[in-house]
């Protein structure tokens, strides 16, 4: 390392999740049991990825940790909000992802993960009825409470730094209101003023975690971090923010298969992606409100992949669908499909299917970790703002769309964009040219 600028990883990192259910009940779970030495982190980058530091002679792969000081398994310590009283043990037990053997050997631990009230609103998920929740005066109170609690936590728990991860259910869909989310003291006033409507708690979380200095990733579909106002809060605190939507199953693939159409030049006339399944995010995206904020963000990822203003012949006017559906028998495990419509030499129609059938929380564990642990990195590096190296992770990647800001949701563009940073914050020089 030649010139590395970051500040050490010293003392416990707090991970403070919104939300105890499938997704953190499985990321807590995984972390205290792999710290035993009772399981492994697959999946998890900032554990196993080896990446290529240095050129030439002195080219070397190294693991993350290895280039950037990260905090490690044992540094972190958990807590957690929820609607529901449910501690991280009884939570993992209802949510069937992970057997009782994976789980029994660190109960004690995950019985004492129990969740502070949640700041939460009936309208923005109408399916939820647990009653652990605030009783707020208005949003910004809201706030103020939300800053105690992590206050509190960082407090009782001797934490050196906090990071904030929104891992609740998708809330209904708040589209960008210029005169609301335009700008930081638009966006204090209507809290003041509780603009129910346009202030989602999400948003208390957000404000919340960056004012007492702590980075926030959204790994919902929600547009919490997605506005101008909290954009500028960010800036003001030097705190970094990540999103959205953790970049789990079906998109992965779409990401991933989509450049193979685009670097072959095969053209492309419609995708068809349909899903099933039947855990509470199932039941919570059921209802329509809820589903078109997740819309919104799987629609996305194709626009920039393949680009009919790069490839008019290729790529003008394809027909791009998504689709879940609630179906309980399959709880956690997800099934996906994907009926891809594409042509060939002369215009000849082909198909090609896919069918993921993936665990939705084993696959988005590691993700939480790895976001987690790259928030607190950035954070250390100095770096505020939205963290476009982190798109990788995300289905629905931030960027500044006041500037017509084109999001890569190209898998190995944004693999570059991730690597280049770690190198640029191990003080090795990054490879200019993202192509
Ligand atoms: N698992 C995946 O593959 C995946 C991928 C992308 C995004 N996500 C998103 O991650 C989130 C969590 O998924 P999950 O399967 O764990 O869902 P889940 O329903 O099991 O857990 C979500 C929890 O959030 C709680 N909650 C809701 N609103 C809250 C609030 N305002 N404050 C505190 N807690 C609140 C709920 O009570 C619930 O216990 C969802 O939004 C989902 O869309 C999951």
């Amino acid at each position: 390392m030649e010139k590395m600028n970051v500040k050490p990883a010293t003392g416990k990192l707090g991970v403070l999740c919104v939300g105890l259910g499938a997704v953190t009940s499985t990321f807590m779970t995984g972390v205290l049991m792999a710290r035993k030495g009772l399981a492994k982190p697959v999946g998890s980058m900032t554990q196993y990825d080896k990446m290529r530091v240095g050129r030439g002679e002195n080219k070397k792969y190294l693991h993350y940790g290895e280039i950037v000081p990260l905090a490690t398994l044992d540094d972190i310590v958990f807590g957690a909000w929820d609607v529901y009283p449910a501690n991280a043990y009884e939570s993992a037990v209802n949510a069937e992802v992970l057997q009782e053997k994976d789980i029994l050997p660190v109960k004690e631990e995950l019985e004492k993960i129990v969740p502070m009230k949640a700041a939460f609103d009936h309208n923005y998920a109408s399916r939820l009825d647990g009653d652990n929740v605030k009783d707020c005066k208005n949003r910004w109170d809201m706030v103020e409470q939300l800053r105690e609690d992590i206050r509190n936590f960082k407090a009782e728990n001797n934490c050196d730094r906090i990071v904030v991860l929104w891992a609740a259910s998708t809330e209904i869909y708040v589209p960008v209101e210029e005169k609301v989310h335009g700008t930081l003291a638009a966006l204090e006033q209507a809290m003041k003023e509780d603009d129910k409507e346009h202030i989602a708690p999400s948003m208390c979380y957000a404000y919340a975690a960056l004012s007492e200095g702590c980075p926030f990733i959204m790994g919902a579909p929600n547009t919490t971090v997605d506005i101008p106002a909290m954009w500028e809060l960010a800036e003001k605190t030097k705190m970094p923010i990540a999103g959205k939507d953790f970049k789990t199953g079906q998109t992965l693939v779409k990401s991933g298969f989509a450049p193979i159409i685009g670097t072959r030049c095969l053209g492309l006339s419609g995708w068809f992606s349909t899903n099933i399944l039947g855990n509470r995010d199932g039941l919570v995206l059921d209802e329509p409100a809820n589903f078109r904020t997740k819309e919104v963000s799987k629609l996305s990822t194709l626009e920039s992949i393949l680009v009919p203003e790069d490839q008019p012949d290729l790529y003008t006017d394809y027909y791009h669908k998504v689709r879940i559906n609630y179906y309980p028998p399959r709880n956690d495990s997800k099934e996906g499909w994907d009926n891809i419509d594409i042509f060939g030499w002369m215009g000849y129609p082909m198909q090609i299917k896919i069918n993921f059938l993936c665990r939705d929380s084993i696959l988005a564990a590691p993700l939480c970790l790895d976001l987690v642990l790259l928030s607190d990195l950035a954070a250390r590096a100095g770096r505020f703002g939205i963290q476009r190296f982190l798109s990788f992770f995300l289905k629905s990647p931030m960027h500044d769309y006041t500037e017509n800001e084109i999001p890569v949701n190209h898998l190995f563009q944004q693999y570059a964009i991730l690597k280049n940073a770690i190198r640029e914050m191990g003080g090795y020089e990054a490879d200019q040219e993202i192509d």
